[in-house]
């Protein structure tokens, strides 16, 4: 894919269904007893991971067609049946540790395969708390694939995270609806709560406990857990937002609107960092959906980026809250007078690519000055980028942060494995396409 530099980005638009969201819905719909309604489902190539998965386990999930593009109906009070084949997860790192909750708590044996980088993705963290937990998973070298025993009661368990991850966090929260007890997850840095929000929707009462003197936080659900369904219309995706409110910020003269999107406080970090380098973004119509927060997002075009000493620095507790947005992060830095550093992010090398080094190695393509850093990067000072040629590492969130990169370099980038971008927003290119000419 070729991309020339842009002017501005104008419109009003509406974003199909949050990825992280869509997986737990349709996770939970398969596991409910009565029948749930699903719309503004994601059109993520990772959330149709999912529904074949739930497919394969004997769940039936009729889809629309035309305008009800996006809705998904469960029948709901199905019991999954161990599937004929291996459960094939593609790209999605959602999809398998989730999954592999989900399949702890039931007596059958399925086998999680992937692409070539979920493949080489970390996997222990799932696998020690759900063999704890009384499953039993055979893994290579703690990577996929996955084959899991699954039972049909497990223990329970009080867990602190070693890695701040929703994902993690969620495996257990789903296998502990068919554990007989308490289940604890204790995080020390809060990640997304997407799973929590969702389960109290569905009726399942999940607490969240902060602790003021250590600021951790203690996620609990009882179990066994019945539910029924219901319908639920999921929010527009902040992540694959992301990507045009940087554009409308650094290409002056842009009025962007975006409707209907998620604003949960867990994903929305970037906003404030954003607004924090001087952008001009603001947040109205916000209301809860089924629990979860969401609203309209307005960005106007910025000039002079210049943000506060303490902004510069991001990390710590901030990392998780801004983990998918990371890379994009760092192509808008390179536009931020005196520059910016990433810290406490070494999970980045984790990711659907080493999102550290892929980052890095772009952003000096494109003339950049960047240090890549064990668990980081700093960039000193703001520089002007030019075009070049970039490499997606095959990741679809390296492909949108350099195609907004491209927008304000001079001449003509080119983006190879661009069409990665449909691992979580298929519509990416079109939309960027029809923005930029408006
Ligand atoms: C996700 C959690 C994050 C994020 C990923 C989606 C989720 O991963 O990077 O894109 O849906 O729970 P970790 O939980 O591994 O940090």
């Amino acid at each position: 894919m070729k991309l020339s530099s842009a002017q501005r980005i104008r419109g009003l638009i509406r974003l199909p269904g949050d990825k992280s969201i869509s997986h737990r819905a349709a996770m939970i719909a398969a596991l409910a007893a009565g029948p749930t309604e699903i719309s503004n489902f994601s059109t993520a190539r990772d959330c149709a991971s999912t529904v074949a998965c739930l497919r394969e386990l004997g769940i039936s999930i009729d889809e629309g067609d035309g305008e009800l593009r996006g809705k998904l109906h469960f029948a709901g009070g199905e019991n999954l049946v161990p599937p004929g084949r291996p459960l094939d997860c593609g790209n999605s790192g959602s999809t398998m540790r989730i999954l592999a909750g989900v399949l702890a708590g039931h007596d059958l044996t399925a086998e999680l395969v992937g692409d070539e980088s979920l493949s080489s993705r970390p996997m222990r963290r799932i696998i020690e708390p759900l063999e704890l937990m009384g499953a039993k998973i055979e893994a290579t070298d703690g990577k996929p694939p996955l084959t899991i025993h699954g039972r049909e009661r497990l223990n329970t368990i009080s867990y602190q995270l070693p890695v701040a991850s929703a994902q993690v966090k969620s495996a257990i929260l789903f296998a502990g609806l068919n554990a007989k007890g308490r289940t604890t997850v204790i995080e020390t840095s809060q990640s997304r709560d997407h799973t929590e929000r969702l389960f109290n929707a569905f009726g399942v009462p999940v607490t969240t406990h902060s602790d003021p003197s250590t600021g951790e936080l203690s996620v609990k659900l009882e179990g066994p857990a019945r539910f029924n369904g219901g319908s639920i219309t999921i929010p527009g995706d902040i992540s694959s937002a992301a990507f045009f409110i940087a554009a409308a910020m650094l290409l002056p003269g842009s009025e962007l609107v975006i409707e209907d999107v998620g604003l949960n406080p867990t994903r929305t970090k970037f906003l404030s960092v954003l607004k924090s380098w001087g952008a001009d973004i603001s947040e109205s119509d916000v209301r809860l959906e089924r629990n979860e927060p969401v609203g309209t997002i307005k960005v106007s075009g910025a000039t002079g980026l210049t943000p506060q000493q303490a902004d510069r620095v991001l990390g710590g507790s901030a990392i998780p809250a801004l983990i998918d947005e990371l890379p994009l992060l760092a192509v808008v830095g390179t536009q931020i007078e005196g520059g910016i550093e990433i810290r406490d992010a070494a999970e980045l090398r984790h990711k659907e690519s080493d999102r550290l080094k892929a980052t890095a190695q772009n952003l000096r393509a494109m003339g950049a000055e960047v240090h890549e850093l064990p668990d980081g990067l700093r960039i000193p000072r703001s520089s002007k980028l030019h075009a070049a040629e970039i490499d997606s590492y095959g990741d679809h969130r390296i492909a949108m942060a350099f195609s907004v990169a491209a927008l304000i370099a001079g001449g003509e980038t080119e983006i190879r494995g661009s069409e990665s971008a449909a691992v979580s927003f298929p519509e990416f290119y079109d939309l960027l396409n029809s923005l930029t000419k408006s």
